[in-house]
């Protein structure tokens, strides 16, 4: 997850020049909030009878000014007084049923856009995370819908609300004193055009602060992850200048945005008074030429004053509203990117387990590599018989590990096909292919769970069992499979198998998680099993223990596994070579070694040991040229492990 950098995404000052479908963007919330309308309805319905309750009180001053002030009746002020009390009580008891009624709609949203983010990013083709960076990810499934669930309870409701409240309390204006109304109006009406241009300017940044505050996070999280690599480089200033640069970009930012809204907000409120002041002139001069009583002055500045904080409020909600559809927009565009690996619309049983898996004139290419190059397996045809194992070996980069993703379709090929057991993968069921066929990485990724149910990854079921016959078998199965793996020092952790392992399993060693990997891919009995060189990071010893155990199991299963070092290439029936893409020689470990020297050599290059320079015969001479060409290419750059001049 290195290269896409969410700035690239920001869209650019000309973008915003184009007016932000706004209105588009919210109504494709529609999903998530569809099980909420009934709530939210009833909360601005509460909210419009909270602001009719506040727009009441001017008409009931305006009738105690002109009505029992005037005349001093003193036995209708205090009534009139109560009323006023009881509509201010009654308006606090609406506001706080309104809190009460979008609360939940709101939380509703947010996780149901979560989960939605969460379940799309586990389908999305691993070719999506090697280009999207985590923290992209990360505030998009966290910052970005908390945004939008804010702006559901509170910016979406008021914001209806106050636009409500407004029109209803501009027709109020107008029914106190149509001159004053006018004036009122006229000096409000360049609002509008604010609002327009506010809303232009503010939509840019907020997308880039939205953007950039993805980049720190996604620098916080390189620079927590590969903290080891920091310190022990002495690189942790160069980790802080990195993100301290992002944080000051996404200062800059920000304060651009408040900028923005403070000049926003001066503008509105020059406006508001402005249109006091003028409405108030209108108004002295009325009252004395004796058009309007004094009540009718003071109902319309109580009116007016109704209307301060819609109006004040105004720019807050826009700010709210438009933070929510960048926000929306950045959570729409992972959801909108395509499923990759699709699950077929027919699919098909996959008959009894044999384990046979064969691939079928196979050709596989990155989405992202260079145009012009050729892919980097072509035409590749390889069987691998039920019950066999096979090894697989090439030069590093070769695309070995490539293969075996094809397997599971964590990549799918992009020509030719896969069978397992006779079925193209492609037609299968994915949950079906990935029970029958499981792999272990050379990276073992754990997670921050007991190490039982890290070896239980792929048996969910097996977690919690019902029964006690069920939790008898389970056991087994995991004791099984540790010992199969050699991974009996989990015994010795201080809460044994129910021992929780710190984040991605950083507080075992290399090996210890590698063969918690191995026991995890063991646990579920697979027909096929996919090994991309699951013991490098073994001492010789623990190695051959593991090898001596895994050849029981490999008695019954069909293997397919990467392999670097001659003694895993020992385990196998035959081996395979791979080479420039193509499955260059099969054989076994005796034949190979006896007729190709393209496999002396990888053999020899990937080995630990000291070794013997092929020897090259006539016929074999034109393999070991295409070998060293190859390594040419490859050596120039990444470089081959241990390759002898
Ligand atoms: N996501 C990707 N996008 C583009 N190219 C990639 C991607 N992943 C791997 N590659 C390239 O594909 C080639 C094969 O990579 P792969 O990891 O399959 O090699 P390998 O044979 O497993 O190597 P090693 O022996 O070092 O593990 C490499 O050149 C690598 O740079
Ligand atoms: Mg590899």
């Amino acid at each position: 997850m290195t290269t896409t950098s969410g700035t690239e995404a920001v869209p650019s000052a000309d973008d915003s020049v184009s007016r932000p479908r706004t209105l588009g963007t919210l109504l494709r919330l529609h999903p998530y909030v569809k099980g909420s309308y009934t709530r939210l309805t009833l909360g601005i319905v509460d909210a419009i009878i909270g602001a009719l309750v506040a727009l009441a009180i001017p008409v009931v001053l305006s009738w105690i000014v002109d009505g029992p002030l005037t005349t001093n009746d003193s036995a209708q002020i205090f009534p009139a007084v109560g009323l006023i009390a009881a509509l201010g009580v009654l308006e606090a008891l609406l506001i706080a049923l309104r809190r009460w009624l979008v609360l939940k709609p709101g939380t509703h949203v947010d996780g149901a856009m979560r989960k939605a983010i969460h379940n799309h990013l586990q389908q999305l083709p691993l070719a999506f995370h090697d280009k999207w960076q985590s923290g992209q990810l990360l505030s998009r499934a966290m910052s970005d819908i908390s945004t939008v669930r804010r702006w559901i309870s509170f910016g979406f409701v008021m914001l209806t609300v106050n636009v409500i409240t407004i029109v209803a309390g501009f027709a109020m204006l107008f029914f106190w004193n149509p001159l004053m109304g006018a004036v009122f109006t006229a000096c409000s009406l360049p609002m509008l055009f604010f609002g327009v241009r506010f809303e232009l300017r503010y939509f840019t940044l907020s997308r880039s602060a939205q953007d950039q505050a993805g980049d720190v996070a996604t620098n916080v999280e390189e620079s927590v992850h590969g903290i080891r690599v920091l310190k022990a480089f002495g690189r942790s200033t160069f980790a802080l200048d990195g993100f301290s640069a992002r944080a000051k970009r996404l200062r800059v930012t920000e304060t651009s945005k408040g900028v923005v809204i403070g000049n926003f907000t001066l503008g509105l409120t020059v406006l508001e008074a402005l249109a006091y002041a003028f409405s108030l002139i209108a108004g002295i001069y009325l009252v004395s030429t004796g058009n309007i009583t004094v009540g009718v002055l003071f109902a319309f500045f109580t009116t007016a004053a109704v209307l301060r904080w819609p109006l004040d409020s105004i720019g807050f909600l826009l700010q709210l509203t438009i933070d929510a559809r960048t926000a929306l927009d950045r959570f729409f565009e992972v959801i909108d990117e395509p499923v990759g690996v699709e699950e077929s619309t027919h699919p098909i049983d996959l008959p009894a387990a044999s384990g046979s898996l064969v691939f079928e004139d196979v050709s596989f290419r990155f989405a992202d590599a260079l145009e012009g190059t050729r892919p980097l397996l072509h035409n590749l045809s390889l069987e691998v018989r039920p019950g066999e194992t096979m090894a697989v070996v090439g030069l590093t980069g070769s695309g070995k590990t490539t293969l075996t993703g094809l397997t599971t379709r964590l990549y799918d090929v992009t020509a030719g096909r896969i069978l397992v057991d006779g079925v193209d993968i492609r037609d299968a069921r994915l949950a079906d292919l990935r029970s029958r066929v499981a792999m272990a990485f050379e990276d073992a990724t754990l997670f921050s769970m007991s190490v039982r149910e890290n070896v239980l990854l792929g048996r969910p079921d097996l977690v919690f069992p019902e029964g006690e016959a069920e939790q008898v078998a389970a056991d087994h199965l995991v004791t099984q499979a540790i010992n199969i793996a050699q991974a009996d020092f989990v015994y010795s952790l201080p809460d044994g198998l129910e021992t929780k392992i710190g984040e991605e399993g950083l507080s075992l060693s290399g090996g210890q998680r590698q063969r918690l990997a191995l026991a995890r891919a063991i646990v579920t009995e697979p027909a096929v099993l996919v090994l991309d060189d699951p013991l490098s990071a073994l001492d010789v010893t623990t190695e051959q223990q593991v090898e001596a155990a895994l050849r029981r199991v490999l008695a019954t299963t069909t293997a397919l596994i990467v392999a670097h070092r001659p003694s895993t290439v020992m385990l196998a029936d035959r081996v395979a070579v791979l080479h420039e893409g193509r499955i260059a020689d099969v054989g076994t470990h005796t034949e190979l070694l006896a007729r190709s020297a393209l496999y002396r050599h990888i053999i020899s290059s990937e080995s630990d040991e000291p070794h013997v320079i092929p020897d090259v015969t006539a016929e074999n001479e034109t393999v070991i040229a295409a070998g060293t060409e190859a390594l040419g290419e490859v050596d120039g750059s990444d470089g081959i492990r241990g390759v002898q001049p």
